[in-house]
């Protein structure tokens, strides 16, 4: 042992603070005492320690800003590997999910845990159709709003006003309660998609075509004029299905986590969901498939250098941050993000399209992959780059993106909310490290 180390022991036994680690359990030395806890064995990837007693025993508590090595959860429905860029859903790696499934299958497939026998399928995918229909007031709420409002604005609050239609569906206890309230979200959250999208338009809003799929009826009520016959264009449909079921589920991001947040105080689904949306709507969250095109478009009509924006981006003085790029789990390439870039290289060239602000993104892509500050610090194109590039070929709005994007997260925050409550968790409530000011007395205003 070197000296260094026989002086660090040595350190260490005086001051009586330390850990150690075995296989199952940790072992802190504190103020003279010792208390254990055990390591919390998982499937795949991070075992966890489990402090839940710390504060009690010790008087300590953890301090995790961003809650980077925080588990808050035990979860069984989806496993990410950052390092090794894999995903998985209940199980099935993402690539077989997004080759060979739909996405009518990955939400039963979230929520119940197993893929669907033919029969579960279709009495799935009949309720969600039979519970579809939204009640006409809502189109009354819909219509106060200024057409220039954001979308995921108007879709948070519709999302919450569904709740003054369905109160049944609010105080839900029991699993096949929980189910219900789940198939009656995915059912009427669909619509409401489409309408805020259309009210953004100033088109008038329908009920849908229950003879289509959930994707197809999505894409038609969303995309239909009212003096044109629709056209289901096959590249279109098969594009949102492989995009929404891509974005399905991604463990314990920040509107996962406050949708179980939310949800863990037994508020309703509909107002848990709703407050998913407003996590999601932030540029550093799902806000960022918008924000990428935004840069892009500045890019471009910036001159189109993009070595000065990538200068930018890697100038500490400088705020700005290439948006579509880095993600606080993975460090490596997102599994995502290598599916559907594929995606996009296959839309652009079925759809022959010819876009300044596609060019750039392409040049962007290549530079940052190639820079050293991103490549040391990992910062792969995420989910975000290519899906905002989708988008724009299949002509969608920009401020329609994050709505597309929470259509396709539904399943997950559903799902990831029936088992938080199923399993018991206690309501959330993190404690602080209180750094204000010490007790003081009051002073009156005149003495101030
Ligand atoms: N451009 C330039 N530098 C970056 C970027 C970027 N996009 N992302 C991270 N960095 C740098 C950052 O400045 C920091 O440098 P240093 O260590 O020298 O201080 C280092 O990389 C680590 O960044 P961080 O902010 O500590 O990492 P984080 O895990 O807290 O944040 C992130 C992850 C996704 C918020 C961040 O990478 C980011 O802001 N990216 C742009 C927004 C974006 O594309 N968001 C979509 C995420 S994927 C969809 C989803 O699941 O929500």
């Amino acid at each position: 042992m070197s000296e260094l180390s026989l002086f660090a022991l040595f350190y260490v036994y005086l001051n009586q603070n330390y850990i150690i680690m075995s296989d199952n359990k940790v072992i802190l030395n504190y103020d003279g005492n010792s208390y254990e806890y055990p390591i919390v064995d998982s499937t795949l990837g991070d075992r966890g320690i489990d402090i839940s007693k710390l504060r009690d025993q010790t008087g300590l508590i953890t301090l995790d800003l961003g809650y980077k090595n925080t588990g808050a959860t035990l979860s069984d429905i989806t496993y990410l590997d950052g390092d090794k860029g894999e995903l998985y859903y209940r199980g099935y790696p993402i690539e077989q999910i997004a080759e060979k499934s739909n996405f009518t299958e990955v939400m039963y497939l979230l929520l119940h845990g197993e893929l669907p026998t033919e029969n579960q399928f279709t009495s799935f995918d009949n309720n969600i159709k039979k519970y579809n229909f939204v009640a006409d007031e809502m189109k009354k709420i819909l219509d106060v709003f200024p057409r220039s409002a954001h979308p995921m604005g108007v879709l948070s609050s519709l999302t919450s006003a569904l709740t003054a239609f369905n109160p049944k569906a609010v105080n839900v206890n029991s699993k096949e309660e929980m189910d219900h309230a789940a198939e009656l979200m995915l059912a009427k959250f669909s619509h409401l998609c489409a309408w805020t999208y259309r009210k953004t338009q100033g088109l008038p809003i329908n009920h849908g075509d229950n003879s289509l799929s959930y994707v197809e009826n999505f894409y038609r009520m969303a995309f239909r004029l009212p003096n044109e016959e629709f056209v289901m264009d096959p590249v279109v449909v098969n594009a949102l299905d492989k995009l929404l079921i891509l974005h399905a589920d991604h463990e314990q991001n920040c509107s996962t986590s406050t949708v179980r947040m939310v949800g863990s105080a037994h508020t309703g689904l509909f107002a848990s969901i709703s407050a998913g949306v407003s996590a999601l709507w932030g540029p550093l969250h799902g806000g960022a498939n918008q924000a990428v095109i935004e840069m892009l478009e500045m890019i471009e009509a910036d001159g189109g250098d993009v070595n000065k924006w990538v200068e930018k981006a890697k100038n500490k003085e400088d705020n700005f941050r290439l948006m579509g790029f880095g993600h606080r789990v993975y460090k490596n390439f997102d599994p995502r993000a290598k599916i559907i870039k594929k995606a996009a290289d296959d839309i652009l060239n079925a759809l022959g399209i010819q876009d300044k602000a596609l060019d750039i993104a392409m040049q962007l892509e290549k530079v940052a992959l190639e820079d050293d500050y991103f490549v040391s610090k990992k910062l792969y194109p995420n989910v975000d780059f290519y899906s905002g590039i989708i988008y724009r070929a299949l002509g969608i709005p920009t401020e329609m993106f994050t709505v597309m994007f929470a259509l396709g997260r539904l399943p997950g925050w559903i799902s990831q909310w029936k088992e938080m409550r199923l399993h018991g968790d206690p309501i959330g409530r993190p404690r602080q490290v209180y750094q204000g000011a010490g007790v003081r007395d009051y002073v009156a205003m005149t003495n101030r």
